[in-house]
């Protein structure tokens, strides 16, 4: 049994759990920013396939204490690296820390490399090479106040890299965190959703995904395929299993929209390049005009968060635009908004029954969930 950390946008941790459960993972445990999990090979490969959440999984090697940068060398150097992947991969090492005492992380870094490569030159006579980009294999380093724990990632690119999403707007969302946030909102497939202000349309894509069970990485490689313990015929039965289950992409009540051209543009590019063409609409309108078809569903979008000069007054301009739009078109609608911009309910005017707290990298942001009560809100 190996244990594993997977990595998540803060505020998606026991969401990602539930997740890690679903593909057979145990011992459990959510802390901010991830979930501890133990389980073999194959939670492994299926975690890395079947997780929407997830930035990346990392297998742990060891944990053992320190106090100077010699100590995480000696931790480094005892590891059997030559056992878990080749001298012809190229190598990198990454570190990150909370509360760690120590002058440079990159020090840190320098000393893993120079641990990990002496092993391999003890052992076999050569070393691999450093590519500090796009390397095969990436060693991880963290630190806390008096502890220091590698890992070796198995993911590669982050999860969040689909391979569907090829056109992009200003300040696209993260796929994890899109489908986070669409799990967050309780969309369920066949519930009528739309994205008033969808920018290159990832709500939409990872929407569709989920209607039709489609595990998210099934276009893309993985770092656990370059390590030496891939058991290739494990994977092909898990990813052939998943392709399987697949469902035929038949048209939904999924709509998107946005008030620039360009973004419209994306989305169709994205949608159609990923074979979802004719499964849903998307059109040109500004928000304040967009009408639902349906009398009830689930509005999700990601509005502008005024990081751009003057953006800040031009919002707070559009809330009680977006307010007197909300109470005349969406009755009936439970709408969630991610921002930054935390002025968003006050300004809207209408109080939201949920806020949740998540973060898009480092910037505090809040899902705010406003439900347009039939009827009421129209009178108000
Ligand atoms: C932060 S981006 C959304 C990014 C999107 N979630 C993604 O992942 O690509 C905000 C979008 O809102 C659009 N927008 C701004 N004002 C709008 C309005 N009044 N009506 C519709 N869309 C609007 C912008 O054109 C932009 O594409």
């Amino acid at each position: 049994m190996n244990t594993y950390f997977a990595i998540c946008p803060r505020g998606l941790e026991e969401l990602l759990l539930e997740e890690l459960r679903d593909v057979g993972g145990a011992e459990l445990k959510a802390i901010p920013g991830g979930v501890f999990f133990a389980g073999d090979w194959a939670t492994c490969y299926r975690a890395n396939l079947e997780s929407r959440l997830a930035t990346r999984i990392l297998w742990h090697i060891v944990k053992g204490p320190y106090a100077k940068e010699e100590d995480i060398y000696r931790l480094a150097v005892r590891q059997l690296w030559p056992n878990h992947f080749a001298v012809s991969r190229t190598l990198r090492v990454v570190t990150t820390a909370i509360k760690c005492p120590l002058k440079s992380l990159d020090f840190v870094t320098l000393r893993v490399k120079d641990a990990v490569c002496d092993r391999f030159r003890e052992d076999l006579g050569e070393r691999p090479n450093i590519d500090t980009r796009h390397a095969d294999v990436s060693v991880h380093v963290f630190l806390s106040e008096n502890e220091c724990t590698l890992y070796l990632d198995t993911s590669g690119q982050p999860l969040w890299q689909r391979g569907l999403r090829k056109a992009s707007v200003e300040a696209p969302l993260k796929e994890n965190l899109a489908a986070g946030i669409l799990k967050m909102t309780g969309w369920q497939p066949g519930t009528p959703l739309v994205d008033p202000m969808c920018g290159s349309g990832t709500f939409l894509l990872e929407a569709v995904q989920m209607a039709i069970d489609r595990a998210p990485g099934l276009d893309r490689g993985f770092a656990f395929e370059l390590l030496r313990h891939f058991d290739a015929a494990a994977w092909a039965a898990i990813r052939n299993a998943a392709e399987a289950r697949v469902k035929p992409a038949e048209p939904m009540e999924i709509r998107g929209y946005d008030i620039d051209d360009k973004a419209v543009r994306a989305t169709r590019r994205n949608l159609q390049e990923a074979g979802f063409g004719g499964v849903l609409t998307v059109d040109r309108s500004d928000l304040l005009d967009t009408q639902p078809l349906t009398e009830h569903g689930i509005l999700v979008t990601n509005p502008p968060y005024g990081e751009r000069i003057g953006e800040q007054d031009e919002l707070a301009a559009f809330y009680p635009q977006l307010g007197s739009a909300l109470k005349k078109h969406w009755a009936g609608w439970n709408c969630f908004f991610f921002t930054a911009d935390l002025r968003l309910p006050k300004l809207v005017g209408l109080k939201p029954s949920r806020k949740t707290p998540l973060f898009n990298g480092p910037l505090e942001c809040r899902l705010f969930e406003i439900r347009m009560v039939a009827g009421s809100n129209r009178k108000a």
